[in-house]
């Protein structure tokens, strides 16, 4: 095709235009404050009631997380979330007590989740690295993931690809749906930079 002086068209047809310059993912990891909790909630939400990758059926609520935030930062435990450039939170990672009986209190179970468009470009590791780093400072001694058995393939490789090893699985033990599901537990030793602080109801 050639183009004449005067000829009005001047946009080059769609194959023959450059390609544009790849979009630059990028953001920084901080800890959580209360103004990220609704969009934090808004993440976990999405999950809730479009996944089985939480088990959770009921949407949380602002006090839910409120509750949680505060609970983390009495007993000194990461919260973490990924933003972008623009402050927009793209996910989050938290630590939590495992199983909440006192002589656990060298283990956590973390929980991770990215906002749309923010997965499957590698932030998942950078953040769920950033938690293993905030409790090993702290002295944790072991991560536990539970993790859906059902269409949480990333989350499993995830955690595989950081150092978690299966440690069980329990067949049907949710129902949501109308499907039953199970449980993975993957399980990862840490190697803690000091003794653990002791803090509130630990
Ligand atoms: C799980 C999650 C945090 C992973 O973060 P991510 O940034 O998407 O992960 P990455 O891009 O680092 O990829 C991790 C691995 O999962 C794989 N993966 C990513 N998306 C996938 C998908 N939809 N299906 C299967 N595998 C997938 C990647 O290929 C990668 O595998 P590899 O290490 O063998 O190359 C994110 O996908 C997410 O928020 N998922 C929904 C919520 C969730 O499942 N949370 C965990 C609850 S236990």
């Amino acid at each position: 095709m050639q183009f004449e002086p005067g000829d009005r068209r001047r946009v080059l047809p769609r194959h023959l235009r450059p390609a544009p310059a790849p979009e630059v993912f990028s953001y920084s990891i901080r800890p959580a404050r209360t103004g990220d909790l609704p969009y934090i909630r808004e993440i976990y939400n999405h999950f809730v009631s479009n996944s089985v990758v939480t088990l959770d059926e009921r949407r949380s609520s602002i006090p839910y997380w409120r509750e949680k935030f505060a609970l983390l930062g009495r007993l000194g435990l990461p919260f973490l979330v990924a933003v972008s450039p623009a402050g927009v939170v793209l996910g989050y990672a938290l630590a939590q007590p495992w199983a909440g009986r006192n002589a656990y209190r060298y283990t956590v179970e973390d929980s991770i989740y990215l906002g749309p468009g923010a997965g499957g470009k590698g932030l998942g590791a950078v953040l769920l690295q950033a938690l293993i780093d905030a409790c090993e400072q702290l002295g944790i001694r072991e991560m536990v993931a539970v993790i859906s058995d059902t269409k949480a393939d990333a989350s499993i490789r995830l955690h595989t690809r950081l150092g978690f090893e299966e440690a069980g699985r329990m067949a049907r033990v949710g129902h949501k749906f109308g499907r039953e599901l199970g449980t993975v537990y993957m399980k990862r030793a840490l190697r803690p930079k000091r003794r653990r602080k002791i803090f509130g109801l630990q």
